[in-house]
């Protein structure tokens, strides 16, 4: 009674440790790299570090193309690296959580390598096959920018293999037992090992049914609840998180009745806020999150605002994405099949005020938020990189060669880091921004202190009231102890706007960020004046 689960007020980082720190000079980000940081990410205030595939890999998918699943690959250590890794996490009261790639494994994984000599090899059925490539035609093809199929043939054996991803991430058969059992083992094993718990890949896609488009089955859902009831046993404090790109109605079942996932990524909402900004209308937000209806109560949404990936609009309809591409992404090279690949501050025109504001309510709404690295320090993109890499690039720690890095020569680095304009390293870095109380990086490190003081943000509910303006978006979060009053305006220019606050008559406003002046609400209505894209956040007392 009274307990409250680990992730619902905790903050979460995704982290490419390619991308981190290079502990030994070879260019690449490793595991001792990140042991060497994570005292900044201590002080930043995180709890849990997610960190996408590690897995030994041919790297044609940034490693989502597994592998071998029992390892971590050598360009970043040892396991026993990973293992003093995962202690001083522990050591520090944070989490780390790793990529399962259920869905899919590599091409070159030693399953598809066997399956690919015919259906008398025993790992044929690990796979999903076809004489021809007409089957499950109803499943939409999601990297549209390279494939054209969701088929592949194979010359080997002339069948044609499954894969809703690239065409070398061929998708496991969960249709046969003993998929299902090795998957289940996979997990076990980094469990034992001292993880806690999996962001879970790519989770519609498990199950390929006849007239359906294969996402969302019914066979997904059961399966995913057979992990859940595993990892309950065995290591209850333990989290899944899926990553479920789905409208609402799609989404919910992924927590089932607090027996399938913990978390799910926030997908129907992070496209929205983006929007507002540009059409200064907040409706949308409000819709979105209005039809969310809820969830169990041991379960939470993760909000974000970016990522590794693209920015998704597959949870906008096409006349918003169109719009949105229009906005954000002019030239054609920024987009990527229906996204943008582009990085937060570079989105937000490096406006502080833009990026404080869609923290503001990143950080209000109920749910865990989570931070895609750099984005703290506002960190730029690349977009002459091809793919996602654009928004993978080397942490900008200091001044010195390489960003701080690395010390290998830089033509040895995975990726080069950004050295020029209004981003580039000498600009904008961990150093500059930790020594300076106006930055971001002190201002998202002061928010997040602000939510562990303030439990009501992850556990709280939420309620919106429909402004006398577009632009303004406002709301409460309460639980029965705390209140909090958020206004979010998304408006360009100055503005008065009056508000009815009966309902808060005789309390007293406290600035949360303790800037502005405490005030008693003595009127029943006030004139609220907002400068652009000004956010106001106010414990009721
Ligand atoms: C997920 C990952 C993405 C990857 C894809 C295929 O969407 O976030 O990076 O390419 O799965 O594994
Ligand atoms: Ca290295």
């Amino acid at each position: 009674m009274g307990y409250t689960p680990w992730y619902k007020h905790a903050v979460f980082y995704e982290l490419y440790l390619k991308g981190f720190y290079d502990s030994n000079g070879d260019g690449i980000g490793d595991v001792r790299g990140l042991i060497e940081k994570l005292d900044y990410l201590q002080e930043l205030g995180i709890d849990c570090i997610w960190l996408p595939p590690i897995y030994p890999s041919p790297e044609r998918d940034d490693g989502y193309d597994v592998a071998d699943y029992y390892t971590i690959a050598p360009k970043y250590g040892t396991m026993q690296d990973f293992q003093e890794l995962l202690k001083e996490v522990h050591k520090r009261d944070m989490k780390l959580i790793i990529d399962l790639v259920l869905n899919h494994t590599s091409d070159q994984h030693p399953w598809f390598q066997e399956a690919k000599k015919g259906p008398t090899s025993p790992y044929f059925h690990y796979y999903v096959w076809s004489k021809t490539p007409e089957k499950y035609k109803e499943a939409r093809i999601i990297f549209l920018d390279t494939e054209t199929s969701n088929w592949a043939y194979c010359e080997e054996n002339g069948y044609y293999y499954w894969h809703r991803f690239y065409s070398h991430q061929p998708d496991l058969n969960y249709d046969n037992p003993e998929v299902r059992r090795e998957m289940k083992k996979v997990l076990l094993y980094w469990l034992d090992m001292g993880v806690d718990g999996f962001r879970v890949d790519a989770v519609p896609y498990l199950f390929e049914r006849e007239g359906t488009n294969c996402e969302n089955l019914p066979e997904t859902h059961e399966y995913l609840k057979e992990l859940r009831a595993m990892v309950e046993k065995h290591y209850p404090e333990a989290i899944l998180l899926a990553e479920a790109n789905q409208w609402p109605q799609d989404l919910l079942p992924y927590f089932g009745n607090g027996d399938e996932f913990h978390m799910a990524f926030n997908f129907p909402l992070m496209p929205r806020l983006f929007m507002a900004l540009k059409t200064r209308d907040v409706s949308p937000i409000v819709k979105i999150m209005e039809g969310l209806p809820e969830i169990p109560v041991q379960c939470q949404w993760c909000n974000f605002l970016r990522n590794h990936d693209e920015l998704t609009l597959e949870m906008v309809t096409p006349e918003e994405r169109e719009y949105m591409w229009k906005m954000y992404a002019p030239e054609k090279r920024m987009r990527l099949n229906l996204g943008i690949r582009r990085r937060l501050a570079p989105l937000l025109d490096n406006d502080q005020r833009k990026i404080r504001l869609l923290h503001s309510v990143l950080f209000t709404l109920p749910g865990t938020p989570i931070l895609y690295y750099g984005d703290e320090i506002g960190m730029g993109d690349n977009i002459a990189l091809p793919d996602r890499n654009g928004v993978r690039t080397p942490m900008q720690w200091n001044t010195s060669r390489n960003a701080g890095f690395s010390v290998a020569p830089p033509e040895r680095l995975y990726a080069p880091v950004i050295e020029k304009g209004d981003f580039s390293y000498q600009k904008v870095n961990v150093e500059i921004a930790s020594h300076d109380p106006s930055s971001l990086f002190s201002w998202i490190k002061g928010w997040i202190a602000l939510r562990k003081r303030n439990p009501v943000f992850g556990m709280g509910k939420i309620e919106f009231f429909s402004g006398k303006d577009p632009a303004l978006l406002w709301y409460r979060v309460y639980d029965g102890k705390e209140e909090v009053l958020v206004f979010a305006f998304f408006g360009d220019m100055e503005k008065e706007i009056v508000l009815d606050m009966r309902q808060w008559q005789g309390k007293t406003l406290i600035d949360i960020e303790g800037k502005k002046p405490t005030f008693s609400l003595n009127k029943e209505t006030v004139v609220w004046k907002f400068s652009p894209y000004e956010y106001k956040v106010f414990l009721v007392k």
